[in-house]
């Protein structure tokens, strides 16, 4: 079978997405190798950390066809022993012409070292064919490489008026079964899934994957003084481990308590206005591995977080519902919001889907002009903090349908 690059980049991409989950910590990648004659040759993705790369597993199915022809793989192909030789060797070895990479590897240290190798090794390099797709394909992976954050999605249930939850804090269940159903497969798709204090307390939320055979996320509370009973439903067997962070001022039987009952305690700085410090707790989740980070409320932590330009996508299920009067739980805080409709945010490259009777939302949150009086960071904290900057200097665009798969994937210099 005769195929053009871009349709062996296409090919390429298919296969890389094929392992969802199972690459973690490690980016998924796919290659396709055509042979002189534009023949396909070999294809293959990588399907777990330490085994081969996908360049590696395709120019291996490709044999003696590789000489001559062309590679195609959706990220740089990496010039460093990991886990695993240098992928440049092997191409070197195998005698490619040419070889076609969707995106250059994000992390700056290494990012160009590949295809710089190759190219003085006399092999065509070309970069960028169906980039934003192969983008797409590791947002989270990227946000982590270049950012030291985890990829963070906003998950929230709301009434047509926007609120929460009552004004007596009781949002059980605001969406239908079928958008619980979707937010199970959020979270089974997410390393950890995070809720603030008053959530915590009120809901006392299990934050489990409740899908057969799902990878159960880390169960992460904000909890700054402890707060949390000793018998909550995220101290109980059957989910992922639960951490929470604590301020340094947090009592001490408190924290013996919890740890007997199971917690990781993690004190974090708080900010000038008495907050725990979101991106101190964002660059310890990603130095454990979380990659993606599945937020679900409630607002205070929303605003904060959308203040600090730290949302990559946020899910919205809209329910038939309306609550009324003014004295319900906010979706984004309680402090006095936009006073113009051209400030605020706006979702970005926004979808929507039906689950039942509820509307999932979807987009990138962009701020627009102010965010309201009360919403000012804290001193000393730039908006642009943790704001997603591609190796280019670019800011990533709109990451559109992966996130919806919202893939696991690791940090590290491209994969080991
Ligand atoms: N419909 C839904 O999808 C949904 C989802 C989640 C929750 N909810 C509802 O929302 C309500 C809770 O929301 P909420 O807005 O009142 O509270 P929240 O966001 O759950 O928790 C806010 C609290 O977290 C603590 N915190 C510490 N550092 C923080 C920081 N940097 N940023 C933000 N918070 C920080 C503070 O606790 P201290 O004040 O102790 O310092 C703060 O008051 C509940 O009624 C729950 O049922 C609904």
């Amino acid at each position: 079978m005769k195929l053009s690059c871009r349709q062996a980049m296409a090919r390429a991409l298919r296969l890389a997405a094929r392992p969802q989950g199972a690459t973690h910590p490690n980016p998924m990648v796919g290659a396709v190798v055509l042979s002189s004659h534009g023949e396909l040759a070999g294809e293959a993705y990588h399907r777990r950390p330490g085994e081969p790369h996908a360049e590696v597993l395709a120019l291996r199915a490709a044999s003696g066809m590789a000489r001559g022809g062309t590679l195609c793989v959706t990220l740089e192909p990496c010039n460093h022993h990991g886990r695993t030789p240098p992928c440049t060797e092997a191409i070197l070895a195998a005698g490619v012409a040419r070889v076609v990479v969707g995106m250059r590897d994000p992390n700056p240290a290494v990012a160009g070292g590949g295809t710089e190798r190759l190219r003085r090794a006399g092999v065509e390099v070309e970069v960028g064919l169906l980039e934003e797709q192969c983008r797409q394909l590791n947002e989270d992976w990227i946000v982590r490489v270049t950012l030291g954050r985890p990829y963070v999605a906003l998950k929230a249930a709301v009434t047509l008026d926007g609120w929460l939850a009552t004004s007596r804090g009781d949002a059980r269940w605001i969406s239908g079964e079928q958008s619980r159903g979707q937010v199970m497969r959020l979270r089974s798709r997410a390393d950890a899934v995070l809720v603030g204090t008053r959530t915590l307390l009120a809901d006392d939320p299990r934050l489990t994957a409740r899908l057969r055979g799902a990878r159960q996320p880390w169960r992460v509370a904000l909890d700054p003084q402890l707060r949390c009973p000793v018998g909550a439903a995220i101290l109980q067997p059957g989910g992922g481990p639960t951490l929470l962070f604590a301020a340094s001022g947090a009592a001490p039987e408190r924290e013996r308590a919890l740890r007997q009952a199971g917690a990781e305690i993690v004190h974090l700085p708080c900010t000038a206005r008495g907050r725990l410090d979101l991106p101190a707790a964002l660059a310890e989740l990603a130095r454990r591995e979380v990659v993606s980070l599945l937020v679900e409320g409630g607002g205070e932590l929303h605003r904060e977080l959308l203040e600090l330009e730290l949302v990559d996508r946020a899910y919205l299920f809209v329910a038939p519902r309306i609550f009324g009067g003014v004295d319900g739980v906010p979706l984004a805080g309680r402090q006095p919001g936009a006073r113009r409709v051209a400030e605020g945010w706006v979702l970005s490259g926004v979808r929507w889907r039906c689950f039942g009777e509820d509307a999932l939302v979807s987009g990138v949150p962009v701020r627009r002009g102010g965010g309201g009086e009360g919403g000012v960071p804290d001193p000393g904290r730039s908006p642009q903090e943790g704001k997603r900057v591609d190796s280019d200097g670019g800011q990533i665009g709109d990451p559109g349908v992966a996130a919806e798969q919202s893939p696991r994937s690791g940090q590290g210099g491209r994969y080991s």
